[in-house]
């Protein structure tokens, strides 16, 4: 565990005041899978950089703490994935674009990692093109057999504005959760890669790097334009 990232606080240091932090996600999340059985969960962003991969190992460790749950964590960025390196996991297997791709099945791509409490899906390797992988059915209904296995899926996803992948992504989870990089994200950004979203899907807003992490917050701008979407949770 040691070698993990330091910001991977769900899974090095539960106890934490920065672990803590995710509690108030964990909440809202549980809140909403058993209010609307959104088990399966995208973390997308707007833009490179905002938090996307540290936030979905976070959730997804906290969603497994403590918990009978089984946790899925999906690397779903097939063109630069680093779930894999980050939570030490050895590179070169099978992974998602296999299963999508070359009809791998699940026992041959899940990955347990020691000292976690989580199953992870790495990237893989893609053999066809990136979009055609991810508008194949094969993602739909490889996810519906994952969601039999697992009380939480966490799919990690390249930003939303550069690439279409996520938004492709968007349409086979239950929801999606738009992490914003907190006094960085342009919010015309923002405002953009929720326009690419079905607003029923969006779940809610996940501020990474704010200093002040409280809840009860809600966006005037994201109120305006998606009245369902709501500010859930932040992190320091
Ligand atoms: N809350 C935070 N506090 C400090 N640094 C952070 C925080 N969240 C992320 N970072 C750092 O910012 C960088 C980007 O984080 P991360 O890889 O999670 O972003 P991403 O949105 O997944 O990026 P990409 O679009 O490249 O996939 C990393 O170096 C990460 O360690
Ligand atoms: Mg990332």
């Amino acid at each position: 565990m040691a070698t993990r990232d330091t910001l991977l606080v769900s899974l090095t240091a539960p106890a934490s005041f920065a672990a803590e932090q995710y509690q108030g996600l964990r909440l809202a999340v549980e809140r909403l899978a058993r209010a609307r059985d959104v088990r399966t969960i995208a973390v997308s962003s707007p833009a490179a950089g905002d938090g996307k991969t540290v936030t979905a190992i976070n959730l997804a460790g906290t969603l497994a703490r403590g918990s009978d749950d089984r946790v899925l964590l999906v690397d779903a960025d097939l063109r630069r994935p680093s779930v894999a390196s980050l939570l030490a996991i050895p590179g070169g297997g099978l992974g998602l674009a296999d299963a999508l791709g070359s009809g791998r099945g699940a026992a041959d791509v899940v990955r347990t990692v020691d000292g976690c409490l989580l199953d992870v899906i790495p990237a893989g390797s893609p053999r066809a093109g990136i979009s055609e992988i991810l508008r194949s059915p094969r993602l739909d209904a490889f996810l519906q057999e994952l969601r039999q296995r697992y009380a939480y899926i966490v799919l990690d996803t390249p930003p939303l504005l550069p690439v279409f992948d996520a938004a492709l992504i968007a349409k086979s989870v239950d929801g999606v959760l738009m992490v914003v990089s907190a006094n960085r994200t342009p919010r015309k950004l923002l405002g953009e890669a929720l326009n690419l979203l079905d607003a029923s899907k969006v779940l809610g807003i996940v501020f990474n790097r704010d200093a002040h992490p409280l809840f009860g917050y809600y966006d005037a701008y994201c109120r305006q334009y998606f009245p369902g979407v709501s500010r859930i949770a932040g992190q320091a």
